[in-house]
Formats: structure tokens, C-alpha cells, sequence
């Protein structure tokens, strides 16, 4: 028997890096999803665009020490991806969650999706020395979700376009970006706090207008919150401009997603096509997807 599970990524509407110090965010599963079989097999092997190992923790650290969690049975696994790797989009929280639920599966280990969720979380903050639950539990659980609060919000009924500059991808990113802004809100704190605390006041307006329907309105705080986020020195020229060509275009808000530093922006549209080709004239990838209430799932 083989299973495969798959596992999407997300995107931050409001609150990267504020959720640091404590603010709320809102994060959204898109249908861009990582792809992992399982199959029991005498050997372990693990199979991915980077090439193909056994149990091995420089170049598949994730699928590894999924493998390992869950009592290292001998395990053939196969991996393919949507999801950018090391761009913001939570690539690495799918990989883990799909494995983990591929073999869970697989093996009838009885998980649930909250064991998931949880031993996802342990394996990024192993891998990486330190991160937040929310793309583990995103990517388990799906939909539109308020972090740290984990409650979870009507899925938005707009199109999303993600523009990839392809530039600065890169897993330890994350790491020295918060590393980065910690250090400027240490120098300045009268200055800093502030801004951290209006980047939270958008995910609780934000809340309102997702119920509300009202993109345009949460289109023009997201452009806001790329702002505050550029002001806390994260963006970069090639994030803004795809960010002010996807708003030309008529998105009706447009901001970086993730840690910032390069990687992915996000926009919110109705009219998809327009903004996709707006971001490839300003030298981006386009990738046009939908938000998902579906998380980790058996194909
Ligand atoms: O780039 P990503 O998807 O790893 O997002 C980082 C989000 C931060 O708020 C900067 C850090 C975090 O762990 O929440």
C-alpha cells in the first residue's frame, strides 16, 4: 500500500513579526500544496527535487525527523511541491505536516490532527532553533485562522495572487530577519513599539472586515501593514515593486509576506490575471491560487 497526504501553504494577511512580540496575526492556508507518499519498504528512502537520500538530516531535515518522531519505521517516501521552498509560504511546515500524516496513515499509528499539528511544530523548532506554531497549524488544519488565539475566521471569497521575486530564499532568513528587528526595537523602543502595536491593530480590524466581505478595506490596510513592515526594515526594492505593480493593477491591497528580505508578496484581486501579469512585467513569478479551508488531507 502506498498513502499520500498533502499539506498547503499560507500566507500572512496582517501581522508577521508583531505576532513576535505578542500582537495578533491572521494567517491563510492557499491551495498550493506539498505532495508526500508513503509506502512501507525495507530500506528508508527519501525521494524530492533535491536529489535522493536515506535518512538524512543535512538534506532532508524535515522528512527525517518526521521519520524519526514517529519511531523511525523503514519508509520510501516520495516528495513533490507547489509551495516555493524557503520564501515565506510555510513550504517546510507542509513537507513536515504531509510526511507526518502520510505516515501516520500508513503505518495506523492512530494521530490525530492536534498530534499533527503539535510534532510538526516540535520538528520546525528543532530544525530551525526557533518557530512559531502558526504555519505548522495552518498547514494541518487549514481555512483563515487568528493567531495566537487559533480562532478561525470565514474563509475570503476574493482571488489571491503571490508574487515570488525570487530573491533572498533562503531557511535561516526567518531567523535573522526577527533577530534583526528585535535589535532595532532594543535601540528604539519608544519608537518601535509603537508601529509593532498598530501592525496588530490591523488583524483585529481585519477580523471584522473579513466577516464583513469588505476587501477593499482590508486591501488598504494590508498596503498599510507592507509599510509599517518596510519601516521595520524587512521589505526590499524587488518585494515593493511587485507589491506597487500588483496595486496598479487594481488589487485592492498588496504587502510581503513572511519575514520579508526577499521571498513572496501577496495581493488580493478580483481580477487575478491582470495582477499576475503585472507582477511578471516587474521582473516577478505570479502564482494565482485560493485561500483553502482544506488542510492536511489523504489524496
Ligand atoms: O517567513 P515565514 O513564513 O517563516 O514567516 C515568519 C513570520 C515571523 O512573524 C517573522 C516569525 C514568526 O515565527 O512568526
Amino acid at each position: 500500500m502506498t498513502t499520500t497526504c498533502s499539506a498547503p501553504g499560507k500566507i500572512y494577511l496582517f501581522g508577521e513579526h508583531a505576532v513576535v512580540y505578542g500582537e495578533p496575526a491572521l494567517a491563510c492556508a492557499v491551495e498550493l500544496r506539498t505532495r508526500v507518499s508513503a509506502r512501507s519498504s525495507n530500506d528508508t528512502t527519501i525521494k524530492s527535487g533535491i536529489g535522493t537520500t536515506g535518512l538524512d538530516f543535512e538534506v532532508h531535515p524535515y522528512v527525517s525527523s518526521a521519520i524519526k518522531k514517529l519511531g523511525s519505521p523503514t519508509v520510501e517516501i516520495k516528495i513533490s511541491s507547489d509551495i516555493p521552498v524557503g520564501s515565506g509560504l510555510g513550504s517546510s511546515a507542509a513537507v513536515t505536516v504531509a510526511t507526518l500524516a502520510a505516515i501516520n496513515i500508513e503505518f495506523g499509528l492512530g494521530y490525530g490532527n492536534e498530534d499533527i499539528a503539535r510534532i510538526g511544530h516540535e520538528i520546525e523548532k528543532e530544525v530551525q532553533g526557533a518557530a512559531s506554531p502558526t504555519d505548522t497549524f495552518v498547514s494541518t488544519f487549514g481555512g483563515v485562522v487568528e493567531i495566537p488565539s487559533r480562532k478561525r475566521l470565514n474563509l475570503l471569497e476574493c482571488g489571491i495572487v503571490i508574487g515570488n521575486t525570487n530573491k533572498g530564499a533562503s531557511p535561516k532568513k526567518t531567523a535573522k530577519l526577527v533577530k534583526q528587528v528585535a535589535q532595532l526595537k532594543e535601540e528604539y523602543p519608544d519608537s518601535i513599539n509603537p508601529i509593532i502595536k498598530i501592525i496588530g491593530s490591523f488583524a483585529r480590524h481585519g477580523k471584522e472586515m473579513i466577516s464583513e466581505k469588505n476587501y477593499n478595506s482590508l486591501g488598504k490596510l494590508m498596503n498599510v501593514n507592507h509599510g509599517l513592515l518596510d519601516a521595520l526594515g524587512v521589505c526590499t526594492i524587488e518585494l515593493s515593486a511587485l507589491v506597487y505593480a500588483a496595486r496598479n493593477a487594481g488589487a485592492y491591497g498588496a504587502k510581503l509576506t513572511g519575514a520579508g528580505g526577499g521571498g513572496c508578496m501577496v495581493a488580493l484581486t478580483d481580477s487575478p490575471r491582470e495582477v499576475a501579469d503585472a507582477i511578471e512585467k516587474a521582473g516577478g513569478q505570479a502564482i494565482i491560487t485560493r485561500f483553502t479551508s482544506e488542510g492536511v488531507i489523504k489524496e
